[in-house]
């Protein structure tokens, strides 16, 4: 049995294939490479040692998802693809929903008809929007504040529907907080198309000597040092959290799962700026900006039922998440071109 992983070349997808392989799964990837390259998979593969069957395609074709899971004995999914910028979103709104809602309906058909009913759909912490509180658990109210949040938003409540209609499914909707870092060994990471929108990138782009100084987006937020606090997780424990999943589904449990992927504390923007500087042993310039907007003040995470029900926790520290993002960008500071 092998587990589909759809958006599988781009950076989550990547490492969580890295560790599926490493716990002994087969696992086959599906991308259409409009935002990720060949050659990350050719890291991947030099990571595990193997080959790693991987289809070009688009999750909006039933054609092509016809052919893939005719010709490979898929058993689960896992649901990467999907766009990914907000900024984008909001000016762009058709083609995120095609993307990221029509792209997860045609999968979902696609599955019913090869008899699959095994899911793990990346969604996000975006969904909770402006919370009332931190930390914030899964029940907390879905108030998405831009287009790329809807489409998440959408796709869950579709999940949630076919669920009610279908019981036979295993659905997991894991809504990450902040990934960041990079698998340990340097070969495979973030390698954002442009000009970095998440703060990671874009501090280790300027310790690279790719871009300036950072700007950092407000000081004057109701938090200990006035910029934004968010709850940053390591990509490699992200990873792990959808390894925790898929074992979770493979078992069958015919229930819905929502589960946070998050550390569970919250980090601001000066005390990542300084773990990552005492790290590196790079300085990192950086000026306060006025607030970004659409930002809020502070996110992070209630983990405790990702513990619970997946008996997953985030065991990396911000140290290793800034070490690990800088170890990437050091070896290949242009990434993967
Ligand atoms: P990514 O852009 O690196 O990976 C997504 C992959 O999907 C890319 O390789 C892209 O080429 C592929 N793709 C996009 N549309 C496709 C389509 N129609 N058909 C086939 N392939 C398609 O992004 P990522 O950071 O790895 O994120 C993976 C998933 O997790 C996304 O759904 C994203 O919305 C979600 N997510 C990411 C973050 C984050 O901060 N990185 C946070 C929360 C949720
Ligand atoms: C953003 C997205 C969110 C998405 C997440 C993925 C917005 C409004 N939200 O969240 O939907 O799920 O990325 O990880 O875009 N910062 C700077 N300077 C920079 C970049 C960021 O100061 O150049 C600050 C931001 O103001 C924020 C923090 O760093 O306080 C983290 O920003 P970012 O990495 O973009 O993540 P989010 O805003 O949490």
């Amino acid at each position: 049995m092998m587990i589909l992983l759809t958006g599988g070349a781009g950076y989550i997808g990547l490492h969580t294939a890295a560790v599926l392989v490493e716990a002994g799964h087969e696992v086959v990837l599906f991308d259409n490479f409009s935002n990720s390259k060949p050659a990350g998979l050719k890291r991947l593969e030099a990571i595990i040692g193997r080959a790693v069957p991987c289809v070009e395609g688009d999750v909006r074709s039933r054609q092509d998802l016809d052919g893939l899971f005719d010709q490979y004995p898929i058993g689960a999914v896992v649901h990467f693809a999907g766009l990914k910028a907000v900024g984008e979103s909001q000016a762009q709104p058709l083609r995120y929903y095609d993307n990221n809602v029509g792209g997860s309906l045609a999968l979902l058909a696609a599955m019913q008809r090869a008899e699959v009913r095994r899911i793990v759909f990346s969604s996000s912490a975006t969904i909770y929007g402006n919370a009332d509180s931190n930390p914030i658990p899964e029940t907390a109210a879905l108030r998405p504040a831009n287009v790329y949040g809807r489409s998440k938003l959408m796709v869950e409540e579709i999940l949630r529907d076919l669920h009610a209609a279908a019981p036979g499914w295993s659905i997991a909707l894991l809504r990450y907080f902040n990934p960041v870092g990079a698998h340990p060994g340097g070969l495979i990471g973030e390698d954002p198309n442009d000009i970095p929108n998440n703060l990671m990138p874009f501090v280790t782009q300027v310790a690279v000597g790719r871009r300036p100084e950072l700007q950092v987006f407000g000081g004057d937020y109701p938090t200990p040092d006035g910029t934004g606090v968010r709850d940053y997780i390591h990509v490699m424990d992200l990873a792990e959290g959808h390894r925790a999943a898929l074992d979770w589904a493979l078992r069958d449990p015919r229930e819905l799962l929502t589960a946070n992927l998050g550390t569970g504390r919250g980090c601001s923007v000066l005390e990542l700026v300084r773990a990552f500087e005492q790290v590196s042993g790079k300085a990192i310039p950086h000026r306060i900006v006025a607030r970004r907007a659409g930002d809020v003040a502070a996110c992070w995470s209630d983990p405790s039922l990702a513990r619970e029900r997946l008996g997953w926790t985030a065991t990396r520290s911000l140290d290793d998440m800034c070490r690990d993002a800088w170890n990437w960008q050091r070896n290949n500071p242009q990434g993967f071109a």
